[in-house]
């Protein structure tokens, strides 16, 4: 059995069994395999170019590295739990290959250093795979604004109808909502991109080593400027598992919305049938269970941003193990949120809105009404007055079901003899949308601007 290498002579008996179990990480760190593999490659670069190992050394370390790297993609890495992470278990496949030119890799580094540098590249990526599919879902959202450009829907709030929009103006409520969770991404990105190698342990190295070298090398845009505070910083993990919660909400509050357009009750909306389930007793059920469980799978996301919060509190300088429980709940987040976009792009694109049955209820709601109570500020009426005053109209309409435009003279009149059939020229959600002016508002003309906007962005 191989001994982890992080045991030194000063140990008199071996590791109990019961902390191994407890201790081990490799069961969910080996997905850091292939960033602590270029991890250690741009360290051990930088080792031979400061004449700390040869350049013949670094050429064995690197090409055993890499094929360690091939063992594992291929599953042919056994893990044990006595070598505890995925560190450990590298560095000891290079020693089993290489003998002491492996035991050289660790020169001027540790455990912490390098998992903090391992884990801000895996970060990195992850991120920007999420950036990319949060794109795709913007570019799907996009393009059902050109399919449901006539259709307009009641907008709501309180759930209680409010006023009328083109769909479109939802969709693109959306794209500004993902736009500004890849805006927090992205910046969430620059710190993550800071080099933390060779702040070994925590208090830096006596050998001459070049960090800035090695930041080059891996890309990243600057190097960590104290060495304790790479050793026990990981606020970018949490940043990053708060953009995540951010999106898991946001993904939650869409789903939320779709289940409900897609009840009987509402009939807004038709979901793609493969990805509902069916009932097994009910024969006519479509269930929207992606949408459920997108839902449902927010609350783990925000959940982990918690249990991260409280892990880091209270926690003294420099490296704890605490930090190593830190990577379940981020790689949780970000996976979890993967595969909530990675089935939201195919359902926004594949649902069909039920034009008919939004149509035939639009005129129930009075969603014109305050476009008529501002026409009649328009006309002179101060805004208290026309708001009292078009209520009244929506209670005399209310006692007989009537819509505004049904109305009569004699109704009119008798809320204000101001008043005449001359204001069903406002009315009906057709006109109501025309009506808007605003700039961010949902006229014809401003959405058209809002889809040109982003159809620029998103190409
Ligand atoms: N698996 C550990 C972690 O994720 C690696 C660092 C261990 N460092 C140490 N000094 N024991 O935190």
């Amino acid at each position: 059995m191989t001994a982890s290498p992080s045991r030194s002579g000063v140990f008199q008996a071996a590791t109990d069994k019961r902390l191994e179990a407890f201790g081990e990480s490799i069961s969910f760190d080996y997905r850091l395999y292939q960033h602590d593999i270029r991890g250690s490659i741009a360290h051990a670069r930088m080792l031979a170019a400061q004449g700390l190992i040869s350049n013949d050394e670094f050429s064995q370390i690197e090409v055993a590295l890499i094929e360690i790297e091939s063992e594992i993609s291929a599953g042919r890495m056994v893990f044990r739990p006595e070598l505890e992470d995925i560190h450990m278990h590298i560095e000891s496949a290079l020693i089993e290959r290489l003998g002491d030119v492996g035991r050289k890799l660790h020169t001027a580094r540790s455990r912490n250093d390098q998992v903090n540098t391992d884990f801000r590249l895996w970060i990195r990526d992850a991120l920007d795979r999420i950036d990319g599919l949060l794109a795709d879902l913007q570019r799907a959202f996009l393009g059902r604004c050109e399919q449901d450009f006539e259709i307009i829907v009641p907008a709501y709030t309180h759930m209680q109808r409010a006023q009328p929009v083109l769909a479109a103006h939802y969709w693109l409520c959306y794209i500004e909502k993902l736009a500004r969770d890849r805006s927090r991404l992205s910046d969430c990105r620059r710190r993550v991109n800071v080099c933390g190698l060779g702040a070994a342990a925590c208090a830096g190295t006596t050998l001459p080593i070049d960090r800035h070298l090695v930041a080059r090398e891996l890309g990243f845009e600057g190097v960590a400027g104290n060495s304790l505070d790479v050793s026990s910083d990981r606020d970018f993990v949490l940043e990053s598992a708060f953009v995540l919660a951010l999106i898991a909400g946001h993904l939650s509050g869409w789903a939320e919305e779709w289940i409900l357009w897609s009840t009987v009750e509402f009939g807004f909306i038709k979901l793609p049938h493969q990805f509902c389930t069916g009932s097994s007793i009910m024969p006519q059920k479509v269930n929207p269970d992606t949408l459920e469980l997108t839902r449902g799978k927010s609350a783990r996301v925000i959940g982990n941003l918690q249990t991260l919060l409280v892990l880091v509190k209270g926690l003294p300088l420099a490296y704890n193990r605490d930090l190593q429980e830190d990577k379940p709940a981020l790689f949780d987040s970000f996976e979890t949120v993967q595969a909530c976009l990675e089935l939201a792009v195919p359902i926004v694109e594949g649902a069909q809105l039920q034009k008919l049955s939004i149509s035939s209820r639009l005129d129930q709601g009075y969603l014109d009404a305050t476009t008529l109570m501002e026409h009649l500020i328009a006309k002179g009426l101060p805004q208290r007055t026309a708001h009292h005053l078009v209520g009244k109209l929506v209670g005399i309409a209310q006692q007989s079901g009537a819509r505004l435009a049904d109305l009569s003279e004699e109704q009119l009149k008798s809320a204000s003899p101001d008043l005449d059939i001359a204001i069903r020229q406002v009315l009906g959600v057709e006109k109501a949308v025309k009506a808007y002016q605003s700039y961010g508002s949902s006229c014809p003309d401003q959405v058209r601007k809002q889809i040109l906007y982003w159809s620029e962005q998103l190409q």
